[in-house]
């Protein structure tokens, strides 16, 4: 049994209750974060609330707390589900409303929080990294919102499942954005590159903190469009997010990407995020 924060209150799992009205239900209507937690400690949390409040004013709901109670809700829940490596998870939806597509007036967000057990990246990685497979981006164009309407993004990385892989990387226009769940790099003769950010990713926490670890270490980086062609040529290709930190891909489409092994850029920005979880945490 986990104890999950709802409206207020903290209470176990199995006790919590929201409305068949909720639009988040209803519509998908809200927005989440996904808040990775070492030792007790919420990690980059400024840049997520940041986000969060980016999300919640492209669909207009008002942020129903200050960033100071947002701390002591979020570090209270990790208290109750006993420290250590987690992900919190919090979401925010309009609320309840008789069902109508238009936005009602005075309600009160629903707003929910939980913690998930974290665990370690796999060590096998290191050996074999993962598999991806190549999708269409048929997602909307706000990718930018982290909406917790997710239906495309579910059966694109189903579809990579039923291939025998881990990750769709999706392909708009010619180009790569992302994954169904992670930020995107490709290593091209020692320089990381990375899509910039705009309508069709996700700016995601951990692709902005690989870009301040490489540019502190002088790694040299680009924000630029990534072509399928490009993609396909790449040394290394990598996929980034806050519960899988960075996952080498070494084969795509069932073709091998670089040696089909990790490559020695992966490992120099791996070690470089595992000093950087370190220092933070202690
Ligand atoms: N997803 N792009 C998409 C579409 C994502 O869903 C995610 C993360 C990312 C990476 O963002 P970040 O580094 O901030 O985690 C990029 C979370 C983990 C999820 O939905 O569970």
């Amino acid at each position: 049994m986990s104890i999950i924060y709802l409206n207020g209150k903290f209470i176990p799992d199995s006790d919590a209750c929201i409305s068949v009205l909720d639009r988040g239900f209803i519509f998908g209507d809200g927005v989440y974060e996904v808040i990775p937690v070492y030792n007790g400690c919420l990690f980059r949390l400024p840049e997520h609330l940041q986000r969060l409040q980016n999300s919640l004013d492209a669909i207009r709901i008002i942020n129903p707390y200050p960033t100071q109670e947002w701390q002591r809700i979020l570090n209270e829940l990790i208290d109750k589900n006993h420290g250590g490596d987690l992900s919190v998870y919090l979401q925010i939806t309009r609320g309840v409303a008789k069902r109508d597509h238009a936005l009602p007036k005075d309600i009160q967000p629903t707003v929910f929080a939980m913690a998930n057990p974290l665990p370690p990246p796999d060590k096998a990685l290191a050996q074999n990294g993962i598999r991806a497979i190549t999708g269409d981006d048929y997602r909307w164009v706000n990718c930018h919102i982290k909406a917790i309407s997710l239906l495309p993004n579910v059966l694109l990385r189903q579809q990579a499942i039923d291939a025998g892989a881990s990750e769709t990387i999706l392909l708009r226009n010619g180009e790569a954005t992302e994954g169904a769940a992670s930020n995107l790099f490709i290593v091209e003769n020692q320089v990381l590159v990375t899509p910039p950010k705009g309508p069709f990713l996700l700016p995601g926490i951990t692709r902005d903190l690989i870009l301040e670890l490489a540019a502190q270490n002088h790694i040299a980086c680009e924000e630029a469009a990534i072509s399928e062609l490009r993609l396909r040529k790449a040394d290394e290709i990598w996929l980034t997010s806050s519960t899988k930190e960075i996952l080498p891909v070494t084969y795509l489409d069932n073709q091998p990407v670089g040696g089909a092994k990790p490559g020695p850029m992966w490992h120099t920005l791996v070690d470089l995020y595992q000093s950087f979880k370190k220092s933070f945490s202690r």
